[in-house]
């Protein structure tokens, strides 16, 4: 087994640990813990959870109807603030019940056990926290981090291939941003990496921590250097609200790096050869990088509600090469002409 990691985001601590076979409590089980599924992860893990409250699967319930059901379960079995929730599952669970967490008597104690790829390798560890409000992702939330995530990279095997290779946009997201090991592993081992080859991916996930971790430590609050983390995400995000969620995250996500490449090759800032080698490699692992449907105008009227926008102006992600990436105010025209080539 594997050595946990630990990280301080801002003047938490958040321990990492990793594990053959998932133990959603750790140990740390007590008459006052609540535990958060969706009806997913409570078929798959939940049998005999104490207090267990089951939220409908999907980022349509990433509401605050879902967030009211868990504050209710803690007060109903009188949480305490030294007590825990424990969040099970994909992003949506964990963003909830995190958030939830962060705003019960203003705040208790909360542990995740993220079991898709995406929540491991990005949505659980670095504290953000919320629901989406509308149309709009993750409009409303905190910074909360987790005192502790449990990984089982075997779980993984439970999920359906799409969500899977979905998880997969984010890897690629974090070897751009500066694992030239990382990238190499994924342009030589793509075989190995879809079938989920469970040495491969236990390193994959480990390093994709590592490196997600240090950057939050420097910057948790956003405010500099963790905002590359957003790389194809402000496309991306405003795609996924558009499409009402029908596109998962991960394929948007890898939709927006592919977008964010061409307007930055536009620009004249992004390396063209690099640009063509990453749509490249997007494809190879089956994302979408075209699509049809949706008005440029619509695309980017979604885009206005990013939160990296600072007054007022639009701020996007951009790469000159592997690892050497900048954030930078773009001009309208420059995004429509984007929007309007899809
Ligand atoms: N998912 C991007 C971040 O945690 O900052």
């Amino acid at each position: 087994m594997k050595e946990p990691l630990c990280f301080t985001f801002g003047t938490r601590q958040t321990r990492v640990s990793f594990q053959d076979r998932l133990d959603v409590a750790g140990g740390r089980l007590t008459e006052r813990t609540v535990t958060v599924f969706d009806q997913t992860t409570h078929d798959l893990f939940g049998q005999g959870a104490l207090n267990p409250v089951i939220l409908k699967p999907g980022e349509q319930n990433k509401t605050w109807t879902s967030v009211e059901r868990i504050v209710e379960a803690a007060l109903q079995k009188g949480l305490s603030r030294d007590d825990l929730l424990i969040g099970v599952g994909g992003g949506v669970v964990g963003d909830l019940t995190a958030f939830a967490a962060s705003i019960y008597m203003r705040g208790c104690r909360v542990d995740l056990v993220p079991t898709t790829l995406i929540a491991m390798v990005d949505a659980a560890l670095g504290g953000k926290t919320g629901i989406d409000f509308g149309r709009y992702k993750n409009m409303i939330g905190s910074f909360y981090p987790a005192e502790n995530l449990r990984i089982s990279v075997p779980v993984l095997a439970s999920l359906p291939m799409d969500e899977y290779r979905a998880g997969l946009a984010e890897v690629i997201k974090t070897a751009l941003l500066g694992d030239a090991e990382l990238y190499a592993l994924l342009r030589s081992k793509k075989e190995q990496i879809l079938r989920q080859d469970q040495t491969l991916l236990e390193g994959i996930v480990e390093r994709c921590i590592r490196i997600k971790g240090q950057i939050v430590e420097e910057d948790f609050n956003e405010s500099g250097k963790r905002e590359i983390l957003n790389l194809g995400h402000t496309f991306g995000h405003a795609l996924e609200a558009l499409s009402g969620f029908a596109w998962k995250h991960g394929d948007a996500v890898a939709w927006g790096i592919g977008r964010a490449l061409e307007l930055g090759t536009n620009l004249g800032l992004t390396d063209k050869h690099y640009a063509r080698e990453i749509s490249d490699l997007l494809r190879a692992y089956g994302f979408t990088l075209e699509i049809r449907g949706y008005e440029a105008a619509d695309l980017f009227q979604a885009m206005r509600a990013d939160k990296k926008k600072r007054s007022g102006r639009l701020r996007f992600v951009l790469q000159r090469s592997l690892g050497v990436t900048e954030v930078l105010v773009v001009e309208d025209g420059d995004v429509l002409e984007v929007l309007n080539g899809m």
